[in-house]
């Protein structure tokens, strides 16, 4: 039994874009980094690319319906930069918006409150050819963006979310190669972290200057505890490099007022941070509506050598930890640990490290394991409701520890492209046949419908 939650807490799913839409080539859109990440050989498995995705583009009146039948009263998508400015830049594509504003307006006729992102990491490439987030032109071409996605909707979107977690953006992309762009960088990967935050303040500051009363502004970071293996002087140095690197890189200028003390040093010989130009913390902290948090494991990190002794050439990854010691728990279909209290762990920590946090979403949730069909033929995915019901109930756990929860989304609607995992990794509540496009909601979905409809009944 699952207690229930107070009036006015939301429930929802996410998804997004680039992850979701297929249909790359269409009505005007312009490559963006992950087009033509996916066409490196080798960058995502099995050679998949954003083709065919979910094809929701295509498909998004089914995938509405799939959302109320399933009860949500929110949706957390995300827009495609791409779709709306092909070339990073200029005036509104009108089939590019217009395919949000047909989405929104049908969701609101369903009663689904629509939370809209606007960079899921689908950064249009002709911005990149100039550097991309490297270059601090990007922050001003986002918020422009931003401002224009804004203007167009204004009138049908209250919640507004600048970026989806920036770490891996920077990190992942800039840093380990391992996401587009594909760069292996130091000065380049922390220059990326720093413009997208600075491009998330200028783009709240845009959007606010031509807000409506009801209109909130917030950001959403990848949340993972770090825990040193040991109790070790040097395990606990690498656990707190770890966590200035992934959390306080972010969340110190964004809720409290000043770079992630440790970063500089962390990064000497790496990096002379000469992108931090004055005014930009003022810019980057401007006040936020909400936080979304986004949480699948923790981090279990021990003292490791470095992998390139001359500090001149190390990349952002390569800051002496290993995180290959996992602890003696459950794995998902990914290797992932599964810890649920690290849920409450990450919630309860942001509310006690800034004491002016604005209120929370769990912004995404959800797990992969292997498909098992039962004897009806159904996708029994007995895990994933194991996992979804031990995670909410940590979230829970945060806000009875005081932490101001508002909403918990699951990831994801529909299974999608898993960025360079390509499609063999499915996290949705509803499978994705992706020959056929045949959707089958899985007993999950099932699972959550009446546990949302359990949550409103008196
Ligand atoms: C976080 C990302 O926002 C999302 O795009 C991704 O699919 C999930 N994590 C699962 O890895």
């Amino acid at each position: 039994m699952t207690s229930r939650f107070p009036p006015g807490f939301r429930w929802g799913v996410a998804t997004s874009a680039f992850q979701i839409e297929g249909a790359t080539r269409s009505d005007g859109r312009g490559p963006s980094i992950w087009d033509t990440f996916a066409a490196v050989p080798g960058a995502v498995a099995g050679g998949d690319t954003g083709e065919p995705a979910a094809d929701h583009y295509h498909r998004w009146p089914r995938d509405i319906a799939l959302l109320a039948a399933l009860g949500v009263d929110s949706y957390r998508f995300s827009v495609s930069w791409p779709r709306i400015q092909p070339s990073g830049r200029g005036g509104v594509s009108a089939k590019g918006i217009g395919f949000y504003r047909q989405l929104v307006e049908a969701l609101r006729e369903q009663g689904i409150e629509p939370f809209l992102t606007l960079y899921h990491w689908d950064l249009p490439q002709a911005l990149e050819d100039e550097g991309g987030w490297r270059s601090r032109d990007t922050a001003s071409r986002f918020a422009d963006y931003a401002a224009l996605v804004h203007a167009e909707l204004g009138d049908v979107v209250d919640h507004w979310t600048t970026l989806n977690e920036p770490y891996p953006c920077a990190v992942a992309g800039y840093g380990e190669g391992r996401h587009a762009p594909g760069a292996r960088e130091g000065h380049g990967a922390l220059a990326a972290a720093h413009h997208l935050l600075l491009g998330h303040g200028l783009a709240v500051r845009a959007m606010r200057s031509q807000a409506r009363t009801a209109h909130q502004f917030g950001i959403v970071l990848n949340q993972s505890p770090v825990v040193p293996v040991t109790d070790s002087a040097a395990d606990a140095a690498a656990a707190a490099r770890q966590d200035t690197l992934l959390r306080r890189q972010f969340t110190d200028p964004l809720f409290g007022g000043r770079y992630a003390p440790g970063l500089a040093a962390m990064f000497a010989g790496v990096s002379d941070f000469s992108f931090r130009l004055d005014g930009d913390l003022e810019t980057i902290g401007e006040s936020l509506d909400y936080l979304g948090v986004n949480y699948y494991y923790r981090l279990h990190v021990a003292d490791a050598p470095h992998r390139e002794p001359d500090p001149a050439l190390r990349t952002v990854a390569d800051i002496g930890v290993d995180t290959s010691r996992l602890p003696d728990v459950p794995r998902t279909g990914m290797g992932w640990p599964v810890e649920p209290e690290g849920l409450t762990e990450a919630l309860v920590g942001l509310h006690n490290r800034y004491p002016g946090l604005p209120p929370v979403y769990v912004t995404e949730n959800g797990c992969v394991y292997p498909d098992v069909l039962d004897e009806r033929g159904m996708f029994a995915d007995e895990q994933r409701i194991a996992f979804l019901r031990a995670h909410i109930e940590a979230a829970r756990a945060s806000a009875e520890a005081g932490v101001d929860l508002r909403g918990y989304f699951c990831w994801s609607l529909l299974d999608n492209f898993e960025w360079a995992h390509g499609y063999k990794h499915r996290f949705g509540l509803v499978h994705v046949d992706y020959t056929t496009q045949r959707r089958t909601p899985r007993a999950s979905y099932h699972w959550y419908r009446e546990f949302v409809a359990a949550q409103r009944t008196p």
